[in-house]
């Protein structure tokens, strides 16, 4: 029995096209077959494997159909995140999607779930994305501000729906967090960050995001141990389509 995350599919079943435009290159090529085989060669019924987010490019639940029975139809018990591609999940409505999923897929929104003695926490979150403005040198000497605090009110929100994930778990005992958002916890100029201090606040172990596609992405925000807790990029073009062990 084991934990796994991985995140980014990016679906596209109701649609004969490619995948939209920046995703591309080798690794993309047949995914979700290659995804499908490895979920199959190493998860079983008994393990727990959460999608941290862009799970389809459809634009409204009945095109995403396609996409959430794929994942439904893999091994083990399925967690998903909402990303900011998913606009299939309006933010209000997910008490709806676990009703309408009961028994298929469990969907992480203001509310957490367990796993043995860890609760598995998360929200989106958000990260500012720029534009920053460049010198020659290609060295970050400025930002767009208006842009800048209009995120600042994103990541406001979303701490807040962190914070009810947290809370929830901790009334009802839990002590142990795993702790999952689709964006990075910080941004490229940020070494610490709401996110991070939250984590650090309730003690979660792990912190484990998705949404980074393409190597030059791979190390916009914090991996490995920092801070005693452990930093995952688990976005599906990172991994390779291999699943991440989170836990035993
Ligand atoms: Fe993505
Ligand atoms: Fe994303």
């Amino acid at each position: 029995m084991s934990l796994y995350a991985i995140g980014d599919l990016h679906l596209h079943f109701q649609s004969e096209l490619k995948a939209p435009g920046q995703i591309h290159g080798r690794v993309w090529k047949d995914h979700e077959r290659k995804f499908q085989r490895y979920c199959a060669e190493m998860l079983t019924d008994a393990d727990t494997l959460v999608l941290v987010g862009d799970h389809s490019w459809g634009k409204n639940l009945q095109q995403s159909l396609p996409d959430l029975q794929y994942i439904s139809a893999l091994p083990g018990r399925k967690i998903l995140l909402r990303g900011n591609h998913d606009m299939f999940w309006e933010a209000n409505k997910t008490p709806r999607l676990n009703e309408l999923f009961a028994g298929k897929l469990q969907f992480l929104q203001n509310n957490y779930y367990s796993y043995q003695d860890a609760a598995l926490v998360g929200t989106k979150g958000y990260t500012f994305e720029g534009p920053f403005y460049l010198d020659r040198r290609g060295r970050i000497i400025g930002w767009d501000e208006q842009t800048q605090k209009h995120a600042q009110k994103l990541v406001d929100r979303e701490i807040r729906r962190l914070e009810t994930s947290f809370e929830m778990a901790r009334r009802d005992g839990f002590r142990r967090f795993i702790m999952f958002l689709h964006y990075p916890p910080t941004d490229i100029l940020q070494e610490d960050s709401p996110f991070t201090r939250m984590a650090e606040q309730y003690g979660a172990e792990q912190v484990v995001y998705g949404h980074c596609h393409g190597e030059s992405r791979f190390n916009d925000s914090i991996r490995g141990m920092h801070h005693g807790i452990r930093y995952s990029l688990v976005s599906g073009d990172c991994l390779r389509w291999v699943p991440e062990k989170l836990l035993d």
